[in-house]
């Protein structure tokens, strides 16, 4: 965790209310090296939600088909793989193989119109623009 990093993902406006949005970015450890990381944003209203893109259950990612994340109702994640549900706002499975288990909250924020990753050293698109 980097207390100090901020990196804007997408616009608050790229992601309709009441949807969830894939993001395979790339992080950065201490050491330089770098490992893909896959990130789920929620948007519902005027918050914003993140969690780590892998099932507690399986390790899996959870949109079988790309940014299908939502159940049916659309009111819980979902993991495409065993159908295990997760809560929104929480992101603990209350139905499914890994009942009481929850995913990897990650921290965001809005900040000028932009969805922002908070605490973690990500590649930037642009690699000249390295931190
Ligand atoms: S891998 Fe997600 S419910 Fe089994």
């Amino acid at each position: 965790m980097r207390p100090d990093a901020i990196y804007a993902i997408c616009g608050f406006n790229d992601i309709p209310s009441r949807k969830a949005m894939g993001f395979n970015l790339i992080a950065v450890d201490d050491h330089g090296n770098h490992r893909p990381w896959s990130i789920i944003v929620v948007r519902w209203g005027k918050k914003v939600l993140g969690y780590a893109n892998k099932c507690p259950h399986n390790g899996v990612n959870l949109d079988w088909e790309r940014n299908e994340f939502l159940d049916p109702c659309g009111i819980r994640l979902m993991c495409g793989k065993h159908g295990s549900t997760f809560e929104l706002g929480t992101g603990r499975c209350v139905e499914g193989p890994c009942q009481g288990s929850a995913l990897t909250p990650i921290a965001l924020a809005v900040l000028d119109g932009d969805i922002c990753v908070l605490g973690e050293r990500l590649v930037e698109e642009d690699a000249s623009l390295d931190h």
